[in-house]
C-alpha cells in the first residue's frame, strides 16, 4: 500500500516524538510491504517565524492532498503575548476546521504495569478503558465573534451549535459505543446551557436509532469528579468541545501520564489527523526526554482509521504493550521499578517490538 503521511511536527516536543512516529511507521511500511513517504510542513510557532501565520496555505493545500495527517504538537512561550491570529493555536485550530474534522477519538486505557504510576488508588483505576468522543470544530473555540469591547472593559465569547454538528458527533459517538461496550454517557451543563438541552434532546433521540446501547446525561462537574473516582463505570464519553479537552487531560491521570494519549481528529470519509493529546511541553523541549508514546500510538490509530490496516495498528500496540511490560518507561511516568530511558531509547525499544515480532510469525 502507496500512502502519502504530512508531517505537522510543530512546536516544543512536537519535532522530537514526531521522529519517533516516523521511525515506527517506516519499520511497519519495511515489516508488511508498505510505501509510505512522509513530507513535512509547518504550523503553529515555527509557522508563525518563518511564514508570519500559523496556518499557511501550503500547509492546508498539502494536508488535503495527502492520505492522512500526524501532527506533533503547537505553542510555546515564545508566541504566548502574540495578538489572537498569530498565535499558534490558531493554526491547530484551522487545520481542524479546514479539513472538517468533527469527531476527536481519545481512547484512554491504562496499561497494567503502569497502575501504579497514577496518583489515584490502584484499585480506582484498574480495568479503566475508555473512549472520549469530543467534537472538535464548534462550540466555544469557533464562536464568531470573540472580541475585547469597550476599551478592554468587557470580552464576548459565544458557545453556538447547529443541529447537524451535534447530530453527527452523536451519531459517531454510538457507532463507536457499538464497537465496545455499548454503554454511551453523554457530558453537558443542561441545568444551564441552552446548547446542552439540545445536545440532551438531540442523544435521546438517536438512542432511539441504536436500540443495543445503553444511554446516560451526566453533567459536566459530576463527570470530572466521577472520572477520576469510578473510571471503570464508562465506556464511550460524548462531549461538546471544551468539556472534552478538559476531561481528557483530567482522563490521562488515569492512565499515568499525559504523554501516554493518543487522539484521532475524522471526518465522515476516512481523511483523519493524528495527534497526540498533550501538548508542545515547553518545559521539557530540546531534552530528549518527551515520551513519544502519545504519538506512536496516534499512529497506530491512523494505520486503523486511515488506512485500514488493523494488523499493523495491531503490531505497534502490541510493541508498545510488551516494551512497558518489559518495565521501560520516561521519567514523565513515575514509577519506581523498570527502567526510565529517553525518547530515542524508547523509539528503539518499540523499533526492536516490532522487529521481533514479525520475526516470531
Ligand atoms: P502540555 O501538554 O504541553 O504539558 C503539560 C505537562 O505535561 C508538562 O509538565 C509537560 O512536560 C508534560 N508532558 C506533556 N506531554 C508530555 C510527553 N509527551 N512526555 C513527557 N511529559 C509530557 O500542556 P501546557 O504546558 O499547558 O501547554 C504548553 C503549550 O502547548 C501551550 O502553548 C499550549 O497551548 C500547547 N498545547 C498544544 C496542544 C496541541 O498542539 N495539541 C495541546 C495542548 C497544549
Ligand atoms: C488539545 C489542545 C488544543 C485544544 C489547544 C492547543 C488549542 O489543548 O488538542 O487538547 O484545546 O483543542
Ligand atoms: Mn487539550
Amino acid at each position: 500500500m502507496k500512502k502519502i503521511i504530512a508531517l505537522l511536527p510543530g512546536d516544543g516536543i512536537g519535532e522530537e516524538v514526531i521522529q519517533s512516529a516516523k521511525q515506527v511507521l517506516q519499520t511497519v511500511a519495511k515489516q508488511f510491504g508498505h510505501s509510505f513517504v512522509f513530507p513535512s510542513y509547518d504550523i503553529g510557532g515555527v509557522a508563525i517565524d518563518r511564514h508570519n501565520t500559523p496556518l499557511p496555505e501550503e500547509t492546508i493545500a498539502e494536508c488535503k492532498g495527502s492520505d492522512a495527517v500526524l501532527l506533533g504538537a503547537v505553542g510555546g512561550p515564545k508566541w504566548d503575548q502574540n495578538p489572537s491570529h498569530l498565535r499558534p493555536e490558531k493554526g491547530l485550530l484551522g487545520i481542524r476546521k479546514q479539513l472538517g474534522l468533527f469527531a476527536n477519538l481519545r481512547p484512554v486505557k491504562g496499561f497494567p504495569e503502569l497502575l501504579h504510576a497514577s496518583p489515584l488508588k490502584e484499585e480506582v483505576v484498574k480495568g479503566s478503558d475508555l473512549l472520549i468522543v469530543r467534537e472538535l470544530t464548534g462550540g466555544l473555540y469557533f464562536g464568531t465573534p470573540s472580541e475585547r469591547r469597550d476599551g478592554g472593559r468587557s470580552v464576548v465569547d459565544t458557545l453556538s451549535y447547529e443541529r447537524y454538528e451535534i447530530e453527527r458527533i452523536v451519531d459517531k459517538a454510538f457507532q463507536s459505543a457499538k464497537l465496545r461496550r455499548n454503554h454511551l454517557t453523554s457530558v453537558d451543563k443542561a441545568n444551564v446551557l441552552e446548547s446542552s438541552k439540545l445536545w440532551r434532546e438531540i442523544v435521546d433521540k438517536k438512542a432511539a436509532e441504536y436500540p443495543e446501547v445503553t444511554v446516560e446525561h451526566q453533567l459536566v462537574d459530576a463527570a470530572a469528579m466521577k472520572l477520576i473516582t469510578n473510571p471503570t463505570a464508562f465506556d464511550v464519553i460524548v462531549t461538546e468541545n471544551m468539556f472534552g479537552d478538559i476531561l481528557s487531560d483530567e482522563a490521562s491521570v488515569l492512565t499515568g501520564s499525559l504523554g501516554m494519549l493518543p487522539s484521532a481528529s475524522l471526518r465522515e470519509d476516512g481523511l483523519g489527523l493524528y495527534e497526540p493529546v498533550h501538548g508542545s511541553a515547553p518545559d521539557i523541549a530540546g531534552k530528549g526526554v518527551a515520551n513519544p508514546l502519545a504519538t506512536i500510538l496516534s499512529s497506530a490509530l491512523m494505520l486503523r482509521h486511515s488506512f485500514g490496516l488493523e494488523e499493523e495498528a495491531l503490531a505497534v500496540e502490541e510493541a508498545v504493550r510488551v516494551v512497558i511490560e518489559q518495565g521501560y518507561h520516561t521519567a514523565d511516568l513515575s514509577i519506581s521499578n523498570g527502567f526510565i530511558v529517553n525518547t530515542t531509547e524508547m523509539t528503539s525499544h518499540i523499533i526492536e517490538q516490532l522487529t521481533s515480532q514479525d520475526a516470531m510469525t
